[in-house]
């Protein structure tokens, strides 16, 4: 279909690169903003893998989604500056505020949950990204005040 021609495309031009699934994956997150099921057995028979060997790489890098995101994106850092400053508790008050968990997205299209590894703002860890824009020492009223924007 349109997803496996258009992937098509993506890999003929960059299938003589060196080590070329990651720019691939990359790409087709870039052209459909998620990762489509139906890319990843094409992907596997242009490069000559499995479709286990892509289906692994696909969810071992937490970059790639495999849905359509919502209309607002919250990266909340999982790294060890901001776990030591209790961005699991943040987590956790996220997640129930939203119904939803990491790498999910709401019913009504308005918020993806994503984890990120370290936005380098260590120093005023807890942190978060709401659609490219940071946010620092969090706590639970400020998270809950971010959940209530990324909502709008
Ligand atoms: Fe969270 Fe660095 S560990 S910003």
């Amino acid at each position: 279909g349109d997803v496996g021609t258009r992937t098509l495309a993506i890999i003929d031009a960059m299938k003589d690169l060196e080590g070329p699934l990651l720019p691939i994956l990359h790409e087709v997150q870039a052209e459909f903003g998620y990762v489509p099921q139906e890319s990843l057995p094409v992907i596997a028979k242009e490069l000559n893998l499995s479709r286990a060997e892509v289906h692994g790489v696909v969810t071992f890098y937490h970059d790639f989604r495999d849905h359509p995101a919502g209309r607002h994106v919250l990266k909340l850092c999982r790294a060890e500056a901001c776990q030591s400053m209790g961005a699991d508790a943040i987590a956790d008050r996220v997640k129930a505020l939203l119904g939803i968990d990491f790498h999910q997205t709401t019913l009504d299209g308005a918020v993806t949950l994503e984890p990120v590894y370290c936005l380098g703002l260590c120093s005023c860890a807890p942190s978060a990204m709401l659609d490219g824009a940071v946010h620092a020492r969090l706590d639970a009223a400020s998270a809950a005040e971010l959940v209530q924007e990324a909502r709008r």
